[in-house]
This record gives structure tokens, sequence and C-alpha cells, in this order.
């Protein structure tokens, strides 16, 4: 994605021009004035406390990308296609774009970066012993919805699957 599509994304863009589309110059303020309504919102993400000064419907994708850093979960499609920005809420695979970070308020959120301490989940030694990245931009996704799916086996760090 380039820098621009990225900034286009994060300011919602998309939401400003249907908002104009639908409810005109009216909708088009409302949505500015949203930005006034930041407010902190406290969650867990990888098991650590965050405090994050953001508005309420911001996408949690932007939240962990351009407010904590973690940049390991992506943007691909935005609208729920591609699973590129998937995490987990509370151990459940949630599309990240779409979520809005009042959502996470108290609850738990677990990325790619917090899948295993040493890059040693299960998932992570087969993803590398069989070659499967390829061009490797949606493969936390991948990785994140796999851990959901496989949730209930054992998938402690040096599990392997035969
Ligand atoms: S970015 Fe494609 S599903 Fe969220």
């Amino acid at each position: 994605m380039s820098a621009t599509g990225g900034i286009s994304a994060s300011l919602g863009i998309w939401r400003y021009n249907a908002l104009w589309i639908t409810f005109g110059i009216g909708g088009v303020v409302a949505y500015f004035i949203h930005f006034i309504y930041i407010i902190m919102i406290s969650f867990k993400v990888n098991h650590r406390p965050v405090d994050v000064d953001a508005s309420p419907d911001m996408p949690l994708l932007w939240v962990l990308r351009d407010l904590l850093g973690l940049t390991g979960t992506k943007f691909g499609c935005g609208v729920v296609q591609c699973g590129a920005c998937t995490v987990h809420l509370n151990g459940e695979a949630v599309r990240s774009c779409v979520t809005r970070v009042s959502r996470a308020a108290g609850q738990e959120v677990l990325t790619v970066e917090g899948l295993s301490a040493n890059n040693d989940h299960p998932l992570q030694l087969a993803w590398a012993e069989l070659d499967v990245p390829q061009c490797g931009y949606c493969q936390s996704g991948q990785l994140m919805s796999a851990a959901e799916l496989l949730r209930g086996f054992d998938l402690s760090p040096g599990t392997r699957f035969s």
C-alpha cells in the first residue's frame, strides 16, 4: 500500500465520501466534529495494558498501527474481504479494519506480535517450514485466523504439528 493510500484510509476518506453522498454538508460537518470527540480508551494488547486517546469509532486497526506502532497487522481492503487486518478480541478473530476501538475497551486484544515471544508459535514454525509466506503481506492475518481455528489444540511454544 502506498503512503497516500494509508493516510487516506486512516483519515477515513471513504467515510467522508459516503457521508457527502448520503447526507450532504451536514454529514461532512458531523464527520469533522467527531474528531473533537476523543477520549481515553483502556484495554490490553498482547497482555499489556494500554491507554489510547482516540475517537471511539476509530478502527482498531489504525489504533494498533498508528497509535501503538504495532504494524504487523495490515490494511488490505478495509471492507472485511481480505482478512489482512485480523486480530483476536478476547480470543475471537475479528477484522480490525471495521472494529471500532470502543469495542476493545476493557478487553484483551492479541496481534501477530503477541502470538509468541520468540517467533516459536507452532503456526509460525509450520509457516516457515512449509514456506507459506510468499509475498508475506497478509500472512499476519492468515496466522491469526489459523490460530483461532486451532483454538482448543495444544499451541504452546515449541509444539510441532505432524
Ligand atoms: S483490511 Fe481486508 S478485511 Fe480488514
